[in-house]
């Protein structure tokens, strides 16, 4: 993908915002207000989000860190609008507020800055200027310093990957919005929105307005199964409306996520007990070089199983590799290579997902090592049922839907999962179920008649309404689509 002058596009983190979109932001914020006067789209690109501002006679300020060719519908300033939020920041005195003089506020932020030597470079500074929101990524940035900086009444409306609903390091962000903000909008986009720009991100939209005053209920809609069904989703505005509280996940003391059309019987799951009160979930070890000290065959030096990521299998799955067994001396010698958690070294337990779209849980036995992914130790008495539960469809959609929707679940995910009350004639029953599937090394591809089981009985505990129970289903067999 690269662009006239050779610049690769995607170093930018360009991706074309689709014109129904850019339409339906712009429409969305002027039936708010039909009266706004200014409008300002911070990373204007090619001019692809303004158009319809241009029309309605709104003056419209696009500035972009690069210039991308002939600008006809903004005044473009060529800059970094993250320098220019500081220097905006910088003239405050105190207790003063920007209040730039925006009625609208539309953006695409850049994407897949994170590598990019931007944040390298200016760690520093960056993190002096954003203090607790961090600088995890170009998008969340943008985000908090667009909120910041825009005056009261101003509507803001982005379209931007939709880590920042639900990972625990954006928090701070979420924080923000909801003390700052009045919510419109939030809409799950589908994960085809992209595709024809070879970028397969998830991603959401937003339609803020700045103030708190302003709230009224939410529309929400959740990820449609593809780009047309939320073109006509979109046109024909069918949203849910509802309240905000219904938007909220409140999953820790000070931690909420915000989620999209997830019941409340789902949501009320959280005063249950969780996995990290009740049990032991921690990470192991992190070799910093995995091609040194984990070998794929077991040989002489390398012999201890080693498990890091069970994927898409449940139940059962074989180690990773072996891991080196001088591992204990490497961690006193080796700088970055860390045993955490000693005590619970080649213990057996339960060992999560890490990486991917899929969550499932498999036996770990003793005598195992483990890597950076969650791993629960319990008593013997636990593992079996245990381990049906979090293969549960259930278990999938609170991890994938209401947790965590990017695709790296830590520990500290697996830890927030609530345990719903069970009887022990229940317990058993998900016992004898979970033996069964690691006694037979079943497959992802042979388990569906086991999680039916799993889940009719988790669901007959539960009396959740059959709606309820067809969309936990279907979300977690189409994780893919609907994460
Ligand atoms: C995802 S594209 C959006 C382009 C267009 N506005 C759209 O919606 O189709 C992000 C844009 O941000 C620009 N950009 C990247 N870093 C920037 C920065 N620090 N300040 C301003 N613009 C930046 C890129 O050049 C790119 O045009």
């Amino acid at each position: 993908m690269v662009i006239e002058n050779g610049v690769d596009r995607r170093e930018l983190g360009y991706y074309s915002t689709p014109e129904f979109i850019a339409r339906f932001m712009t429409d969305s914020m002027l039936a708010i207000n039909p009266n706004g006067k200014y409008a300002l789209d911070p990373c204007v690109g090619k001019e692809e989000m303004i158009k319809d501002f241009y029309h309605q006679n709104i003056d419209i300020d696009g500035i972009d860190i690069y210039n991308h060719g002939d600008y006809y519908y903004c005044n473009f300033i060529q800059g970094d609008f993250i320098n220019f939020y500081k220097e905006c920041k910088s003239n405050l005195l105190f207790d003063q507020k920007i209040n730039l003089k925006y009625d609208y506020v539309i953006a695409n932020p850049p994407y897949n800055c994170h590598e990019l030597d931007y944040i390298r470079t200016n760690k520093r500074n960056l993190n002096l200027l954003f203090g607790n929101i961090g600088v995890h990524n170009m998008y969340s940035m943008f985000i908090s310093a667009i909120i910041d900086s825009a005056k009261e009444g101003a509507l803001i409306s982005i379209i931007s990957s939709d880590s920042f609903l639900t990972t625990r390091m954006h928090n701070p962000l979420r924080d923000q919005i909801l003390k700052n903000c009045s919510i419109h909008y939030l809409i799950l986009c589908p994960t085809d929105l992209f595709w024809d720009q070879k970028a397969d991100v998830r991603t959401c939209i937003l339609i803020l307005q700045k103030g708190t005053n302003f709230q009224k209920s939410v529309r929400v809609l959740n990820r449609p199964k593809n780009r047309n069904e939320l073109q006509l989703k979109l046109e024909h505005r069918s949203f849910i409306s509802t309240e905000l509280d219904t938007i909220i996940n409140i999953s820790a003391n000070d931690d909420f996520e915000f989620v999209v059309d997830i019941p409340v019987e789902v949501q009320s799951l959280f005063s249950s007990p969780r996995i990290g009160e009740t049990f032991k979930c921690i990470t192991g070890i992190s070799t910093g070089q995995d091609a040194r000290f984990i070998s794929k065959e077991k040989k002489e030096g390398f012999e201890i199983p080693f498990y890091k990521n069970p994927g898409t299998r449940k139940f059962y799955c074989e180690q990773d590799g072996f891991l080196t067994n001088d591992y204990l001396r490497y961690d006193k010698e080796i700088k970055n290579f860390m045993v955490r958690n000693k005590s619970y070294m080649l213990k057996e337990g339960i060992t999560c997902s890490s990486m991917g779209v899929s969550f499932g849980a498999c036996y770990l036995p003793a005598g195992s090592t483990y890597g950076v992914n969650a791993n629960i130790f319990c008593n013997q008495a636990d593992i079996w049922w245990l381990l049906s539960y979090l293969n549960s469809s259930l278990v999938t959609y609170i991890v994938r839907g209401i947790l965590c929707r990017s695709n790296m679940i830590t520990s500290g995910y697996v830890s927030k999962i609530p345990i719903i009350e069970l009887d022990n004639v229940t317990k058993n029953l998900l016992e004898k179920i979970a033996k069964d599937a690691y006694g037979k090394r079943m497959s992802p591809k042979e388990n569906s008649v086991t999680i039916n089981l799993i889940d009719k009985i988790i669901f007959e505990k539960l009396g959740f309404t059959e709606e309820i129970e067809d969309e936990i289903i279907d979300f977690a067999a189409n994780l893919k689509s609907r994460v």
